[in-house]
């Protein structure tokens, strides 16, 4: 198997201080890179807690961590990864030394043009993480949703300028026949698109509605809030979490969710003037997110856009 090259591995090892027979979760276990980053970090090594939504990233991850005879260390489970408190309880684990997220889709995601994540090689419109999980596909999403709806999710996850003028683009399109294929959405995209802005644009016209679509599909901005919200009391004191994020609607989740945390408060998300006056919950480790350097980006260039947060369960709490 090629070796895999995990985005901010080093930094992930040393920001967790990882310590033998230590309890660290990996909520987006991928390929296993991070996990057997963790894994290598100490002997004896630490156990570690592997999930992912993937059966088949499970399956590939299970495979490189047993080559590296590391399995007696490991759990691995299909699951969400913001329902990792029931996990944990399952193993009979009260607290955790670490955990790292590496959001977003794998590389290998991204190549198989059967999952439906890539605008450039034909494939069906699915974009599910976990595959068959009989919900809603990005197909699903744009032949049926209203166009306001769409409009919305392109316009919110997508960040897109052009949400308005591709919605109705995608109504008019599917009412002469439904979207089956990547390639079939992402012309449509590009065709509603003013052709000046085609001329102009650095990247595909339609990679920021990929993106939104995906993430609406896989409802990864939730996922994420759920498991923001649990981390900070299933850390020891001490115990610290790395969130590792590829665009700013995530960075901006992340950031306010560690800050809120550090302030001590718990008060519901839409109430403006804080009223529980809570004690901290997490420390900020660093004010500035850490990001790869010049050569891993060179190595790798998916890394060119990651943003790394640390936080840490305060020890007196
Ligand atoms: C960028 S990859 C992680 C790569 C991994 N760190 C490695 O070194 O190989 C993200 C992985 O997280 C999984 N994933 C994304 N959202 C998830 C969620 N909410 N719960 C569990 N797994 C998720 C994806 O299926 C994918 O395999």
């Amino acid at each position: 198997m090629a070796e895999h090259d995990p985005v901010l591995c080093q930094e992930v090892v040393q920001e967790l201080r990882v310590r033998p027979r230590g309890r660290y979760l990996d909520g987006t276990l991928g390929l296993g890179g991070h996990a057997l980053g963790v894994l290598r970090a100490c002997s004896p090594p630490p156990y570690v807690l592997g999930l992912d939504r993937d059966g088949q990233s499970l399956k590939e991850a299970e495979s490189r961590i047993l080559d590296q005879g590391l399995s007696e260390w490991v759990t691995l489970a299909r699951s969400r990864f913001s329902r990792f408190p029931e996990m944990m309880r399952q193993l009979g684990w009260e607290d955790l030394h670490g955990a790292v997220l590496d959001l977003g889709v794998s590389s290998r995601h991204l190549d198989s043009a059967e999952r439906g994540f890539g605008l450039h090689q034909d494939g069906p419109l699915d974009m599910r993480l976990d595959a068959d999980s009989g919900e809603e596909t990005a197909a699903d999403l744009v032949n049926l949703a209203d166009r306001e709806r769409l409009e919305r999710i392109i316009r919110d996850y997508g960040e897109e300028p052009m949400a308005g003028r591709i919605a109705r683009q995608i109504q008019q399109r599917r009412e002469k026949a439904p979207f089956r294929t990547t390639l079939e959405l992402a012309e449509a995209v590009k065709s509603a698109y003013p052709a000046k802005w085609r001329r102009k644009a650095r990247r595909h016209p339609a990679t920021r509605t990929f993106q939104a679509l995906r993430i609406a599909v896989n409802e990864e901005l939730e996922e994420l809030s759920a498991f923001l919200g649990r981390i900070p009391e299933s850390l020891r004191p001490g115990g610290r979490v790395a969130v590792i994020s590829f665009h700013s609607l995530e960075d901006r989740l992340v950031k306010w969710s560690f800050r809120k945390a550090a302030r001590g408060c718990t008060c519901p998300e839409e109430q403006m003037v804080c009223t529980c006056s809570g004690r901290p919950r997490l420390r900020l480790v660093h004010k500035k997110p850490i990001t790869p350097s010049a050569e891993e980006i060179a190595r790798n260039r998916r890394a060119r856009s990651a943003k790394m947060r640390v936080a840490e369960a305060p020890e007196d709490r």
